[in-house]
């Protein structure tokens, strides 16, 4: 399978890219599929200007001449996308924000209701194929609502989704919090298993994977701690 990763943390060590490298072990553990990493941070990627000139030249291309029309074609190529990510203000960063704007190219104008209700533009091609995972950490001890923003955008943007969004992430990258992430990252690596096998994750596993590290309590204690 293909597999594209848009790592969307501008951090060199990113905390959430912990827990996405740790999926990708189990998920690619016997080496046969075809990875490809992107840093978008690292990616020239123009915000969209709206023109709507993919719509009229329909080739699964931006007009804008910048990084993204390669990524397009890897998108399209994809079995398997995993987003990873940092929340932001309760949503993606701008940057990797830019990127999902400027995937229009690969839908048309016309418009089709679903049997659900939502209305969508219609795809260019069957990409029934693919896969989405986002995964995304954050900054804050678990609280109803931090995800709420961004599980809203992501379920209407991907088909086939699931979404793994992690609380307490800056943890990982904590040396003497070891005791309390590396069961986390053990989880990922075997959750990347389960979905090389079923291309899905159970709500157990989410459940699982999405389990605070430690009390929220603690979590804020030692935060404040810190300061
Ligand atoms: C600009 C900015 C906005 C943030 N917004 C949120 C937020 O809305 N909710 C939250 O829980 N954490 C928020 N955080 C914290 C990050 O999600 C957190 O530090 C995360 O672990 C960083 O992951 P990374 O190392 O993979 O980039 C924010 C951090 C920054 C820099």
């Amino acid at each position: 399978m293909k597999i594209l990763v848009l790592n969307g943390s501008p951090k060199k060590k990113s905390d959430t890219f912990r827990l996405t490298d740790a999926f990708l072990k189990g998920l690619n553990k016997d080496g046969k599929h075809d990875v490809t990493i992107i840093d978008v941070i690292d990616k020239n990627i123009a915000p969209c200007r709206g023109c709507f000139g993919c719509w009229q030249q329909l080739d699964g291309h931006c007009m804008i001449q910048d990084d993204q029309n390669a990524i397009l074609d890897l998108y399209r190529d994809s079995d398997i996308i995993i987003w990873s990510f940092p929340l932001y203000v309760y949503g993606m960063p701008s940057h990797l924000k830019a990127l999902l704007d400027r995937t229009i190219p690969l839908v048309q104008m016309k418009m089709v209701q679903m049997p659900d209700g939502t209305v969508r533009h219609e795809p260019l091609a069957d990409f029934s194929r693919i896969h989405t995972l986002v995964i995304s950490g954050c900054g804050f001890p678990d609280w109803e609502g931090n995800f709420d923003g961004l599980k809203i955008q992501c379920k209407n943007s991907f088909g086939n989704l699931d979404m793994v969004c992690v609380p307490e992430t800056p943890l990982l990258n904590v040396p003497h919090a070891a005791p309390f992430a590396d069961p986390l990252l053990e989880r990922f690596t075997k959750a990347g298993e389960e979905y090389e096998a079923s291309l899905t994750l159970s709500p157990e596993t989410i459940a699982e994977l999405e389990r605070p590290m430690i009390p929220a309590e603690d979590y804020i204690r030692n935060v404040n701690r810190s300061l």
